[in-house]
């Protein structure tokens, strides 16, 4: 058997997630549906597919990259370590009572197996163009305002592999309307650092500051 897709560059088959993706899609609709699906090989080796959480209609939606371990276990996005930082700096940034669609742009673990626990692996890029339709339904369903994107994967994935956080971080950008075909496209996207990364991070008090400041602006974006 394949060991969880880690190490394989393609996904198996190479189709993609659209013949599971219900066609008028709700944030309910896609939560059930998702978990059909084997439009690559990262479901194998996995508890299950977590997709995004929040409200339908949530004027934000935040982006991350994939479930970690604990996500994949409670079948919630965010709901570790690194969505704990995530909660921590959003109520720093005043963003605590504002309705958001947390999601990532892989619905599955990518993950080794290492020393009896299950090591993070960031997906590949075919991963996440296989994983892509999903977060299209999402948007359908969500209709948000603006996204926050937090790290690179989220980031090249909207705006393209040339996309870097640091570069790009802290101000508004103009959603890429060409990317993907909606009934209402989102304003705006700001990007921003994974809280992950935050976590890893030997300088942690300058890098949260820095997620919060970030933040801030997507927070006045959406006065
Ligand atoms: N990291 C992510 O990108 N998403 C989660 O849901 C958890 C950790
Ligand atoms: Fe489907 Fe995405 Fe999971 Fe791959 S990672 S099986 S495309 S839900």
């Amino acid at each position: 058997m394949a060991a969880t897709g880690a190490g394989r560059g393609a996904p198996h088959d190479g189709g993609g997630a659209a013949p599971w993706v219900p066609s008028e899609p709700t944030v309910a609709s896609l939560k059930a549906a998702v978990q059909a699906c084997r439009g690559c090989e990262l479901f194998e080796d996995t508890t299950q597919a977590v997709m995004g959480d929040g409200p339908e209609g949530a004027r934000l939606m935040l982006l991350g990259e994939q479930p970690g371990d604990r996500e994949d276990r409670e079948g919630l996005p965010f709901v570790g370590p690194a969505g704990r930082l995530l909660d921590h700096a959003l109520e720093s940034a005043g963003l605590g009572d504002v309705p958001a669609y947390r999601t990532n742009v892989v619905k599955h673990f990518r993950h080794e197996r290492g020393a009896g626990k299950r090591i993070h692996k960031s997906p590949s890029r075919w991963h996440v163009a296989a994983c892509e339709p999903w977060l299209l339904g999402e948007l359908e369903a969500v209709r948000p305002v603006g996204v926050v994107v937090l790290g690179a994967t989220a980031g090249q994935s909207l705006l393209g592999p040339s996309f870097r956080v640091g570069a790009s971080r802290g101000r508004r950008i103009d959603w890429p309307t060409e990317r993907f075909a909606l009934t209402r496209q989102p304003g705006w996207l700001v990007a921003t650092a994974h809280p992950s990364s935050v976590l890893r991070s030997r300088q942690r008090d300058a890098d949260l500051a820095a997620l919060v400041a970030d933040l801030e602006v997507a927070r006045d974006l959406l006065r």
